[in-house]
């Protein structure tokens, strides 16, 4: 996003003009700022281990044409469920360029998780049966709590630790993997996922620590050479205003560093690093454009715009900050106004006492920043408010990737009984 005086540009494209082509609330993604984004954090890692290599958590942003952009770069698909590994295979992305790692498994889950042929990453050493009992496969890996975890997001995103549903419990790892080497699996990487949105450097190095010294006894004890290590996502971006970023070169580095020391002190052929971020590609390259329909003057001001909790749920979910611009009143006096949607919620109401445009006025055009992580991918259709539409603008060029929802789309795949109907 920049600036052309007053006016707000994505890309090469005046917001203004792309909300009045496209409608609001709507989603749009800047092409560019993704593969730069991808090109900065592969090359970071790749200065260090050259055979590095990327996968991409499709739950962060999940439009087949974000997914297409990060496949052209070189990034693989980590999946959270079938469907995911239906929409990566959609987009030409198979075997072990997937990785499936999903929690709480079904029976059917792993049926057809193992007839897509990609690479299981198991969250419990209980599945591991239950996934011999339909075939065995080439190669497997395991997601591994290491007992720590943290997140910039309070503990909404902190996925390690005590309290985490994820992983298997460092004290179950061994009997894990000789489990799957008894039962004849030959090639093994090991995983974990620690946190989300975390911009601090040393953090990365920390918990890689933290598994190597679990697999790397794991090594020694079952002689395992480990293709692959994946340290999960989590690479961060500043959401408020002069909140300072994550230090990608410094993590790459000691991160590095100090996969190559502890596979040494086990005495372990390196295995391949691996990551699969998602916000730190499509964060700061997405964003909510929103109108503003009705200002009530009650106990505080609230502007009422199209963007509520059910277009962008991260601030009423998380807490979470997100910065607004209004379209041509950037350099307006300011007051303290609330911000709120459309929904029947109060938890809709989900700016309080933010300095925004003293004029704001009916008609303006908000444009939400940094809201192409965990916005669209966790949208949905309360109070009968459909989905938004998403674009993705490419330079000067601006392209529908997903048409806004329709009534026929709310009420889709509902039933009424013959009877009902009387
Ligand atoms: C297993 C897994 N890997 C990767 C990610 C991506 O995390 P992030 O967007 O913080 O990089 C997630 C996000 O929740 C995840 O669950």
């Amino acid at each position: 996003m920049k600036m052309n005086g007053s006016q707000i540009m994505i890309g090469d494209i005046p917001a203004a003009e792309l909300a009045s082509r496209f409608g609001t609330p709507l989603y749009v993604y800047d092409e560019q700022k993704i593969r730069e984004n991808y090109r900065r954090a592969v090359g970071a890692f790749k200065k260090h281990c050259p055979d590095f290599r990327m996968f991409y958590a499709v739950k962060c942003s999940n439009n087949p044409a974000i997914v297409n952009i990060l496949r052209q770069e070189g990034a693989g698909a980590d999946c959270a469920s079938v469907n995911e590994i239906l929409l990566a295979k959609s987009v030409g992305l198979d075997g072990e360029n997937v990785m499936f790692s999903g929690n709480f498994l079904s029976d059917e889950d792993i049926r057809q998780g193992l007839e897509s042929g990609v690479v299981f990453n198991l969250d419990d050493e209980s599945i591991l049966p239950r996934l011999l009992k339909f075939g065995t496969p080439e190669v497997l890996s395991f997601r591994i709590n290491p007992g720590y975890g943290r997140s910039n997001v309070g503990d909404f995103v902190t996925n390690a630790g005590p309290n985490a549903k994820f992983g298997i419990h460092p004290d179950h790892v061994l009997e894990a993997y000789r489990q799957a080497q008894a039962a004849g699996i030959k090639r093994f990487g090991a995983h974990m996922m620690t946190g989300s949105c975390i911009t601090d450097a040393d953090y990365f190095p920390f918990v890689t620590g933290l598994l190597m010294d679990i697999i790397g006894k794991v090594s020694k004890e079952l002689g395992i050479d480990f293709e692959f290590v994946d340290l999960g996502g989590g690479l961060g971006i500043p959401y408020e205003p002069g909140e300072p970023g994550l230090d990608l070169e410094a993590a790459a580095a000691k991160t590095a560093a100090m996969f190559a020391s502890k596979c040494a002190e086990y005495g372990m052929k390196q295995p391949r690093l691996e990551m699969e971020p998602a916000r730190y590609f499509v964060g700061n390259a997405g964003y909510v454009l929103g109108r503003v329909h009705s200002i009530k003057h009650s106990y505080k001001t609230i502007v009422g715009t199209d963007i509520g909790m059910n277009v962008l749920v991260r601030p009423a979910f998380y807490g979470s900050y997100h910065h607004i611009f209004v379209d041509g009143k950037e350099n307006h006096d300011r007051v303290l106004l609330g911000m709120c949607g459309q929904l029947c919620e109060n938890t809709d109401y989900w700016v309080k006492d933010r300095l925004l445009p003293a004029d704001m006025a009916e008609g303006d055009l908000v444009v939400v920043e940094n809201a192409g992580a965990y916005g669209f991918g966790m949208s949905y259709q309360y109070n009968g408010r459909l989905r938004a539409a998403e674009v993705l603008v490419n330079g000067s060029e601006a392209i529908l990737i997903r048409e806004r929802e329709r009534f026929e789309d709310m009420i889709a795949h509902t039933i009424v009984p013959d009877y009902l109907k009387k």
